[in-house]
């Protein structure tokens, strides 16, 4: 993972913690995307964050942690397995669901009798979250439906004067949402694929872990909506790429490219957008692309899917959210 080097200031800390204690907004970079941090002990301040965000009061969101004890102040009955995440992988990119202790608020948990913790990597979000010491409340830093942001430009294009003060924390280290692992019931779930994969979930719990099978339950609320690029994404292989582009083309479409170099030479007019060279430079820069193809006006977005292996396997799974004009996850 490439480190991106983000200055912690304290006196923007010191700022932060003021005006979350007193309930307001404060965005804030982790390794994945920016969070948009309310006090998680706050209903009213729940209440504000989800009417910025325009989410639907039934989505559950994830309380973060400067630390580990998170587990155990916001869980109730964690079982040995969830223990062990935590220490292995935190703080990192993976968020646990256990069940919540008696004052997790209806508000964070969307009614639900779970609750998500997590630990973020980054040193602008501990900083932030140990001063605080207690849980906060972020979902992403966007619009319900939109693409979740990965620099504080984004935060600030987004939520404008809606948000008390976003943290610069500089471009996020991995790009896409953690990965949620279920550990309520003895059948660990993958609810959503991010930056730590099933085999590593496995080598630690010691079991086989499986991820969500289209029938299965959702969160509440985590049903599709329109999603964001405007831009309509279309998923081909590379064979494909410029027979297909070709075609749009001629229908008088702007069409551009995302795929990994090296590429064969495109039909004139397609705007080839930055490539990426290996799989985790794709998933940080994914959604700052999705973004510039938006900036460019592009009626289609023709993307090859870098190998599902490692995050790619998460990077795959947001792009099938995309072409079927599903949010990344529930936004
Ligand atoms: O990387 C991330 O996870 C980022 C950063 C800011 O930490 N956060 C993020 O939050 O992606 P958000 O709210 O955009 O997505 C949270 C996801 C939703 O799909 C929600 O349904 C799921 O977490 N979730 C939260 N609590 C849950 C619970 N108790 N049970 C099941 N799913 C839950
Ligand atoms: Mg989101």
């Amino acid at each position: 993972m490439v480190r991106m080097t983000s200055a912690v200031d304290p006196p923007s800390i010191e700022r932060a913690v003021t005006i979350l204690r007193g309930g307001g907004l404060v965005a804030f970079p982790t390794e994945t995307v920016y969070g948009l941090g309310a006090d998680a002990a706050n209903a009213a301040a729940v209440r504000h964050l989800f009417a910025v965000k325009g989410r639907p009061p039934d989505h559950p969101v994830i309380v973060h942690g400067g630390d580990a004890s998170i587990l155990d102040r916001w869980g109730r009955d964690v079982p040995a397995l969830a223990g062990s995440l935590a220490e292995r992988c935190w703080p990192g990119p993976l968020t646990i669901v256990v069940r919540r202790a008696a004052h997790v608020l209806d508000d964070v948990t969307g009614g639900l009798d779970s609750v998500g913790v997590r630990v973020p990597d980054q040193p602008i979000a501990l900083a932030l979250l140990q001063s605080f010491g207690d849980g906060v409340a972020a979902p992403s830093a966007n619009r319900y439906g939109r693409v979740s942001p990965t620099s504080a430009e984004d935060v600030r294009r987004d939520l404008g004067d809606d948000v008390d003060l976003v943290l610069d924390g500089g471009p996020c280290a991995v790009g896409v949402e953690s990965t949620i692992v279920d550990c309520t019931t003895d059948d660990v779930v993958i609810l959503r694929p991010g930056g730590v994969t099933r085999e590593r979930i496995e080598e630690i719990v010691g079991r086989p872990v499986r991820e969500r099978r289209a029938g299965d339950q959702r969160a509440p609320g985590s049903t599709a909506s329109h999603y964001a690029p405007r831009a309509r994404v279309e998923l081909v292989v590379v064979d494909a790429l410029a027979t297909r582009a070709k075609s749009l083309v001629d229908a008088s479409r702007s069409v551009g490219v995302l795929a990994m170099a090296p590429l064969a030479p495109l039909p004139e007019g397609v705007v080839a957008l930055d490539a990426p060279a290996d799989v985790e430079s794709f998933a940080r820069v994914l959604y700052a692309r999705l973004r510039a193809a938006d900036a460019r006006e592009l009626d289609v977005l023709l993307v090859v899917p870098p190998p599902a292996v490692g995050i790619g396997i998460a990077v795959g799974d947001r792009l099938r959210r995309a072409a079927r004009g599903e949010p990344e996850d529930d936004a």
